[in-house]
């Protein structure tokens, strides 16, 4: 939308109708994890007695009716935030009566207990190559970094239904779920590979009708026995997957496959010349001090003492097939988990600009609320209170005996990580679901409660000028109620300048603006800085609201558009001398607090009172 001083009274028509909010937060991100005034502990506390109440007291009521089965998952759970280091106090642990009773490995877990993390391995292996590749080689196509697969790739282009089109595949592709390779990494899956390697008694071709087929065709890595699989790495499984027909195009939509990683863990490897233990020890494992992660179950006595040992040891925590490790064979703990997560919301190995950008979105799904990136699981949280649109980037775990995740809130500067176990497959990956759902619905009210309680203490209230004789002030105020409007946020609830009410003026004609956050502090905790807002005179988008859904009866999704989504299209339109005069800095304190505010339009300073 073309933004001229004509638009203004445009925009001030759908003032009373519009709905809006740019993607991000309402607020800054709260600080306090930890004191007895923060909303956080006590949403946390009031969680784990409910989980206490079911798992340890038996109670059984409509508040836990939903947990029937999580008896049997032993599970560890963290929050944390990288403002406040004591945010990893709040932690929960269950131990079910299976690890309890079990002869191997620990009988209690704690937030040094290693769990495999399953597809969390996934996010290591992107990590690893955020870490080590330039960006020139993300974008690089694959049959470019391995020559091997160039042959593939020419018939490809010509009969791109049956073979893999390498030359537009990328490790960025890869990464990003959206390379259309096919999923499993060999022969897990295979009906076949079962049959001939004697895992299941059903012959395919008596069954089923299906031809006889040679898969020991395709290669150690696909139809050898279990000792060839162990072997099979680098580009022999590159080379082994070639020759399999894609699920899809390169580029067309996103499926989840191991694959992807697979190929990037020995793309990777191939890039740095190193085995990839060696690439995961020097881009993560060492620099984040994850002392207690491991590419290949634990083999000191006193690592599986402390390791969660659920159903038969060999085929569970103990199986180690190599080409699947930067898929989903990684080993860690709590303390490890979150000590990851943190170092990526904290910018400890990638500049801020960097993480900025990888966590995004490469692609929507079929789903409105959920969403791909590399290789973020972007699941769209909508509040039921206020509506409000929090994009949770996670990757969860869910193979096998173990489920796992990481979830972080750059919202909110936190998130939260969880390591599971229990031998009834289909248990444990229904019902560590249902724990993650607990999780968040406590968790995420009480991050935006916490963040609008330290909001209204640190900005709410009067910044007046200190020069004499000028009449220049603004008060700040802040709006929790979805009644009349979902005018959730910080207000602009007066502003005058040298002596004219400018909010009565027809640049705003009444409204007392809402003042959602645009620029967060850049500087560290305890030092000072600047916190930028824009004025938005829109309430905010109560999601799922598809365009055209709007009040006002607009007829599809064209003329709804501007009705559920006006800041995006309007923010920062309006100026006054080359400055947004809807933008307000303010200067804050090392604790976040307000000391002074700076209408962009005026660069005046006026001193909180
Ligand atoms: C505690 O949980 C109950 C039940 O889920 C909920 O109604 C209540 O609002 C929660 N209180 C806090 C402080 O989170
Ligand atoms: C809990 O209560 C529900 C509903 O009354 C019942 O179906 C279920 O079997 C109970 N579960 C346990 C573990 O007692
Ligand atoms: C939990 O495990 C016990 C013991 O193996 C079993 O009897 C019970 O059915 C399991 N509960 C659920 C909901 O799977
Ligand atoms: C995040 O990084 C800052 C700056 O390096 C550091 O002071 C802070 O302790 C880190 N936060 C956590 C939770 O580790
Ligand atoms: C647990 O099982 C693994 C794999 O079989 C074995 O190496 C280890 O010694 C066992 N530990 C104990 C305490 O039995
Ligand atoms: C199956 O394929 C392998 C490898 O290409 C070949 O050595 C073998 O002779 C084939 N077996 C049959 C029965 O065709
Ligand atoms: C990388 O791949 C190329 C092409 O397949 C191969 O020649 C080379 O040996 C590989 N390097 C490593 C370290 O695996
Ligand atoms: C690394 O982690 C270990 C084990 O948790 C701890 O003892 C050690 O102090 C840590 N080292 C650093 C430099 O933080
Ligand atoms: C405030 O208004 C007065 C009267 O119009 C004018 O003389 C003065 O320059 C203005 N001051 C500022 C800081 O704009
Ligand atoms: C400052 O200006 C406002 C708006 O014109 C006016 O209501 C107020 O009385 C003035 N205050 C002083 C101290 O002059």
């Amino acid at each position: 939308m073309h933004q001229s001083w004509k638009t203004i009274s445009l925009l001030s028509l759908f003032s009373t109708a519009a709905l809006a909010d740019h993607l991000g937060p309402t607020y800054p991100a709260p600080i306090d994890f930890s004191s007895k005034h923060s909303k956080i502990p006590a949403a946390w506390k009031n969680l784990t007695t409910l989980f206490d109440g079911y798992l340890k007291h038996h109670v059984n009521n409509s508040l836990t009716a939903p947990l029937a089965g999580v008896e049997n998952i032993t599970f560890s759970t963290s929050l944390f935030s990288i403002h406040d280091p004591r945010a990893t106090e709040l932690q929960y642990h269950y131990t079910s009566p299976e690890i309890a009773t079990s002869k191997n490995g620990t009988n209690k877990v704690d937030a040094n207990s290693i769990y495999r993390i399953a597809s969390v391995s996934k996010l290591f292996t992107v990590y690893t190559g955020m870490v080590t590749l330039t960006e020139e080689e993300w974008h690089t196509p694959l049959t470019k970094l391995n020559p091997a697969l160039a042959k593939y790739a020419a018939v490809a282009d010509e009969d791109p239904t049956w073979l893999i089109q390498f030359d537009k595949i990328t490790p960025w592709a890869l990464a990003s779920q959206s390379s259309g390779i096919p999923t499993q990494g060999g022969p897990l899956n295979d009906i076949l590979w079962a049959f001939l390697t004697q895992q299941s008694t059903v012959n395919p071709v008596t069954e089923y009708g299906f031809p006889p087929e040679n898969i020991s065709s395709l290669g150690p890595c696909y139809g050898g026995l279990v000792e060839a699989i162990a072997e099979c790495h680098d580009s022999t499984f590159v080379e082994s997957n070639a020759l399999r027909p894609p699920a899809f195009l390169p580029w067309s939509t996103p499926m989840y496959a191991d694959n992807n990683y697979e190929v990037l863990g020995a793309l990777l490897s191939n890039i740095t010349g190193k085995p990839l233990a060696d690439v995961y020890e020097s881009a993560l494992f060492s620099p984040l001090n994850l002392t207690s992660t491991f590419y290949s179950p634990p083999t000191k006595k006193a690592d599986q003492a402390r390791s969660v040992v659920a159903g038969i040891p060999e085929v569970g925590f103990y199986l180690d097939i190599p080409y699947t490790t930067p898929s989903g064979g990684l080993l860690s703990t709590l303390t490890d988990l979150t000590k990851f997560a943190t170092s990526i919301l904290n910018n400890t190995l990638l500049s801020a600009s960097v993480t900025r950008k990888w966590m995004k979105p490469q692609t929507h799904t079929a789903s409105l609320s959920y969403s791909i990136g590399a290789p973020w699981e972007i699941v769209r949280y909508v509040s039921p209170t206020t509506g409000k649109v929090t994009d949770i980037y996670t990757k969860l775990g869910d193979s096998g005996n173990y489920g796992s995740i990481t979830a972080l809130i750059p919202d909110y500067d936190a998130g939260f990580t969880l390591l599971a176990a229990c031998s009834n497959v289909a248990v444990r990956s229904l019902q560590t679901n249902v724990i993650l759902d607990y999780i968040t619905s406590a968790v995420l009210p009480a991050l935006e409660a916490q963040a609008a309680l330290e909001a209204a203490q640190n900005y709410v209230g009067t910044y007046r000028s200190t020069q004499p004789k000028v009449n220049s002030s603004i008060t700040i105020g802040i709006d929790e109620s979805s009644v009349p409007t979902n005018n959730f946020g910080l207000s602009l609830t007066e502003w005058i300048s040298n002596g004219t009410d400018v909010l009565a003026s027809d640049l705003f004609s009444g409204a007392k603006p809402r003042l959602l956050l645009s620029i967060p502090k850049q500087t560290p905790q305890g030092e000072s800085g600047a916190v930028a807002f824009q004025a938005s005179t829109f309430a905010q988008t109560y999601s799922y609201l598809t365009p055209g859904a709007a009040k006002r009866g607009t007829v599809g999704p064209f003329s709804g558009q501007y009705l559920t989504n006006l800041d995006f299209w309007s923010v920062d339109g309006d100026y006054y001398g080359g400055n947004g005069y809807r933008e307000f800095v303010f200067a804050v304190n090392g604790d976040g607090k307000a000391e002074s505010v700076t209408p962009v339009a005026t660069r005046s300073r006026l001193e909180k009172k």
